[in-house]
């Protein structure tokens, strides 16, 4: 069931640093919740986008700023969060049948994805108001 205390949480990385500078480790079963079978990122989004506007049926991503900062809204059918990625060792849990969006993207944003499945068009929910109907499912 998809529940509001584990659909969207933030998960901090510990950082392997020196005089050298600072390396962060994302390993399935380690510090990474679920097997990742794709990885992307988003550049080059000015601050004025808002990017996302989508649910998933199926899939399970970590969000992480490993450069500059952007903004992410999330609502899993009941709670509405705002959360501010800024740091490359946060990382943004986000869960099946979450709508989110992004926004606020610094110039220098790169916005590294994690993602449980391959991509697949048919898991998208563009929908808003069928995404409010598939998560009321869901809790019932
Ligand atoms: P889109 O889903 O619009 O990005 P966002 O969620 O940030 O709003 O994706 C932009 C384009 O990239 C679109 O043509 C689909 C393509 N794309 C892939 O080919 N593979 C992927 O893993 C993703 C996430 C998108």
């Amino acid at each position: 069931m998809n529940n509001n205390k584990s659909c969207v949480r933030m998960l901090e990385f510990p950082v392997h640093g020196d005089e050298r500078g600072s390396l962060i480790s994302l390993q399935t079963n380690e510090n990474i919740p679920f097997e990742v079978r794709r990885v992307y990122y988003i550049f080059g989004t000015s601050p004025a986008v808002i990017r996302g506007k989508h649910a998933h049926y199926k899939l399970e991503q970590i969000l992480v700023a490993v450069s500059g900062s952007c903004e992410i809204t999330t609502h899993d059918g009941i709670c509405l969060k705002k959360h501010s990625l800024s740091s490359p060792n946060m990382g943004l849990y986000i869960k099946d049948l979450v709508w989110r969006e992004m926004s606020n993207f610094s110039e220098d944003c790169v916005l590294l994805v994690l993602a449980s499945h391959e991509y697949n068009q048919r898991d998208y929910i563009h929908d808003y108001q069928l995404f409010l109907e598939e998560a009321k499912n869901e809790s019932e």
